[in-house]
């Protein structure tokens, strides 16, 4: 593997593309960084923050180079979103082979700015009416998440990194990510 290269807005996978490069040796290059350092058509692993469901950033590195696993960050306990629920289907792999992981990043509200903090507002109180809703069935889980949207959290850690090392010490890989919309005829 070339590099690893991430986007991320407010740190959180920043923090988890540096760990990771400390314990593959593979570098590590934010993406606009990487579009000086990283030669187009390398292979690469890529990490994303999730926004509304998408993973940042992924649709223009896919169309730069080849992607052999990609590791989503979030703020949810478990995954979310499109690539998430294509890799569901494909026992952890996107549709042309690629290896998607997820990990829990955490969430910063005092970094946003602008529409995504008043958009992420409004969503902590949806979430917050639904979990109330809940009466007694409300579990840890959910009550975490409310505190969550309220002060933010940081899950970064060493050891969610585990998986995706063993990856990287199994390779190489030959699977991709291919944009959505391409079509194999
Ligand atoms: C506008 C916006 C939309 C988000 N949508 C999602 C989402 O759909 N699912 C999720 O798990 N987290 C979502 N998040 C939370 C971020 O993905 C999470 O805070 C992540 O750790 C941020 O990583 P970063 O610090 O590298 O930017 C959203 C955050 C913002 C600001």
């Amino acid at each position: 593997m070339k590099a690893i290269v991430y986007t991320s807005q407010t740190g959180f996978t920043k923090r988890y593309a540096e760990l990771l490069s400390e314990a593959t040796g593979v570098p590590a290059w934010s993406a606009k960084e990487a579009a000086k350092q990283v030669p187009a058509h390398s292979e690469i692993f890529y990490m994303g923050c999730l926004v509304a469901g998408a993973v940042k950033g992924l649709d223009t590195a896919i169309e730069r180079y080849v992607i052999r696993g990609v590791a989503i960050v979030g703020m949810n306990p478990t995954g979310n979103g499109d690539l998430w629920t294509e890799a569901k289907i494909n026992g952890g792999f996107s549709d042309h082979g690629a290896r998607i992981f997820y990990l829990r990043g955490g969430y910063a509200p005092e970094k946003l700015r602008g529409i995504q903090k008043l958009l992420m507002r409004h969503m902590g109180r949806s979430v917050q009416k639904k979990i109330q809703a809940k009466g007694d069935a409300v579990t840890e889980q959910d009550r975490e998440m409310v505190e969550m949207f309220q002060h933010g959290g940081d899950y970064v850690s060493r050891q969610a990194l585990d998986e995706i090392i063993q990856w990287f010490a199994e390779g190489p890989h030959d699977g991709m990510m291919k944009a959505s919309f391409s079509l194999d005829i």
